[in-house]
């Protein structure tokens, strides 16, 4: 643990909500509180574990086909989180930061999302990310979308359109690519999540299911990267 190197960016899509809810035979409403409760614990531990970045998977474009009472739920979960996550950020010195359209949710959510961020960003620590209705091929279509309008206009060439470019038209513009990412309870897929940007993350998966997913399971995830032999393309 001592000589550990802490990934500066971690990504994690919290999965398995549903099936603690099964296990534990109560609504699946139940498995995304348990799952929020536990997010607030987990971005206190990775803030104070050194990690710079903490990218989480919450809502993706994908999930509002899920029925309308999970729906429900979930955006009245985020209205109650949103407090509960602003005392979190401001007492570890975290940053608040979201990604994704938010333009879809009700009004109220997006001003709760605008005050986190506007309350949290002198804060110094560790930059806390919310991808809510977030999906990669959405985010590289209005990324693509500006970019057209930029060339358009006459303020951008065609053959200005670096990776760096398209990088800066992200949401996650400004942000390092993550290291790290991490997809709990067994699911081995992508599910639309950062593609560009995970381009050359190591990915860790685990069974356990995101509300049972601690310190110590986070702890064990940064100690399989370090153990990795992290090599970039040529090297
Ligand atoms: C992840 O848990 C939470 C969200 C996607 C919002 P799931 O709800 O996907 O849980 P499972 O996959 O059904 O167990
Ligand atoms: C991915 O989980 C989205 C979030 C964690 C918010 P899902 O459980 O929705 O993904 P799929 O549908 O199993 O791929
Ligand atoms: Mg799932």
């Amino acid at each position: 643990m001592q000589d550990m190197i802490i990934p500066a960016h971690v990504a994690v899509i919290l999965d398995g909500n549903g099936r603690w809810a099964k296990e534990h035979h109560v609504p699946r409403s139940m498995g995304h509180k348990a799952g929020c409760e536990n997010l607030e614990q987990i971005v206190e531990d990775a803030a104070r574990l050194g990690i710079q970045y903490f990218t989480i998977y919450g809502f993706s474009t994908e999930n509002w086909k899920r029925s309308s009472e999970e729906v429900g739920a979930l955006m009245s979960l985020f209205r109650y989180y949103i407090g509960r996550l602003k005392t979190v950020a401001m007492a570890n010195n975290v940053r608040v930061k979201s990604i994704g359209d938010r333009s879809k949710f009700d009004q109220d959510l997006i001003d709760g999302l605008n005050m986190l961020e506007d309350v949290t960003k002198e804060n110094t620590g560790m930059t806390f990310v919310l991808a809510l209705n977030y999906g990669s091929r959405d985010e590289i279509r209005r990324g693509v979308e500006k970019i057209a309008e930029e060339v358009r206009d006459g303020s951008l060439a065609p053959s200005e359109i670096t990776e760096e470019v398209i990088s800066a038209h992200l949401d996650t513009a400004g942000m390092p690519d993550p290291d790290l990412m991490i997809r709990t309870s067994g699911e081995l897929r992508l599910s639309n999540y950062l593609m560009w940007q995970l381009a050359y993350a190591e990915l860790y998966f685990t069974d356990v299911y995101w509300p049972d997913f601690h310190k110590e399971h986070l702890v064990a995830a940064i100690e399989e990267y370090n153990r990795r032999n992290r090599r970039f393309g040529g090297r």
